[in-house]
C-alpha cells in the first residue's frame, strides 16, 4: 500500500459530537457542542474535553470546574449543530431550543433533559495546550432515560438512535458488524 504524507491535522474519525452544558456562578446555563472529547480513565472514571479559549463556555467551565456531557440521539441533532454555531454570548440556547435544564445532584451544573444520557463531571485537571485547553473531568453522576437500562445495569445503546461526526458531516450509526472479543473467541489469551 503506497502512502503520501498529509497535512498535519486531526484525522481521527469517527468521533462523537456532544452538547456539553455548563452553569455559571450566577445560575445561567449554556450549551457548547464539542467533538474533541473522549474517555480518559476508567477508575476513577474520567472524560476529557478540549475547549477553545475563545468560546464563551471556556471561562464558565474553567471557573466553575464543572460540566455535563449530554449524549444526543438523532432527535437532538438540530440542537447539537445549533449549539456549535451560536454563542451563549448572544443567545440563551436552552430557551431558544426549548430544552429543559435539570440540576445535577452532585455539582449543581444543569444537564439537558431531552438527551437520553447525561454525564455530570467535576474538572480535576486543566491542561493548556495552545488554541484549546483540555479539561479532564471526573464523572460524578450519570442519568439515563427511563427504559434504557438493562436488568444488569448496563445502558442498552441499541435503544438510542445515536449519530457520529465525521467532519463536516453527521452520520447515523449503521448496522452492528461485530462484538467485542469476537476475534479471539474460543482462544485462551492472556491480556
Ligand atoms: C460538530 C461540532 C463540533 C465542535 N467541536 C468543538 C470542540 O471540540 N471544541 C471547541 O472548542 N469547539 C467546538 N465546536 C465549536 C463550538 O461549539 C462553537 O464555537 C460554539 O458556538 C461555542 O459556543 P459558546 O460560545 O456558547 O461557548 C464544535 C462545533 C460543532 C458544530
Amino acid at each position: 500500500m503506497s502512502k503520501i504524507k498529509a497535512e498535519l491535522n486531526n484525522y481521527l474519525y469517527p468521533i462523537p459530537a456532544v452538547p456539553v452544558s455548563c452553569t455559571d456562578g450566577e445560575g445561567h446555563h449554556n450549551i457548547i457542542t464539542l467533538a474533541w472529547t473522549g474517555v480518559a480513565c476508567g477508575v476513577p472514571p474520567m472524560i476529557s474535553i478540549a475547549v477553545n479559549l475563545a468560546r464563551y463556555s471556556h471561562n464558565i467551565i474553567k471557573s466553575t470546574k464543572m460540566f455535563c456531557i449530554n449524549i444526543p440521539d438523532t432527535e437532538m441533532l438540530y440542537a447539537t449543530d445549533y449549539c456549535g454555531n451560536v454563542s451563549g454570548r448572544d443567545v440563551n440556547k436552552f430557551k431558544e431550543l426549548s430544552l429543559t435544564p435539570v440540576k445535577g445532584d452532585e455539582t449543581g451544573c444543569y444537564y439537558i433533559d431531552e438527551c437520553p444520557i447525561n454525564i455530570e463531571c467535576i474538572v480535576r485537571h486543566t491542561i493548556a495546550l495552545g488554541s484549546h485547553e483540555l479539561f479532564i473531568g471526573e464523572v460524578v453522576g450519570v442519568y439515563v432515560r427511563d427504559g434504557i437500562l438493562t436488568p444488569e445495569g448496563r445502558i442498552s445503546t441499541d435503544d438510542i438512535n445515536m449519530f457520529a461526526y465525521i467532519g463536516p458531516g453527521y452520520y447515523s450509526i449503521g448496522e452492528k458488524i461485530g462484538q467485542y472479543g469476537y476475534s479471539v473467541k474460543g482462544r485462551s489469551l492472556k491480556t
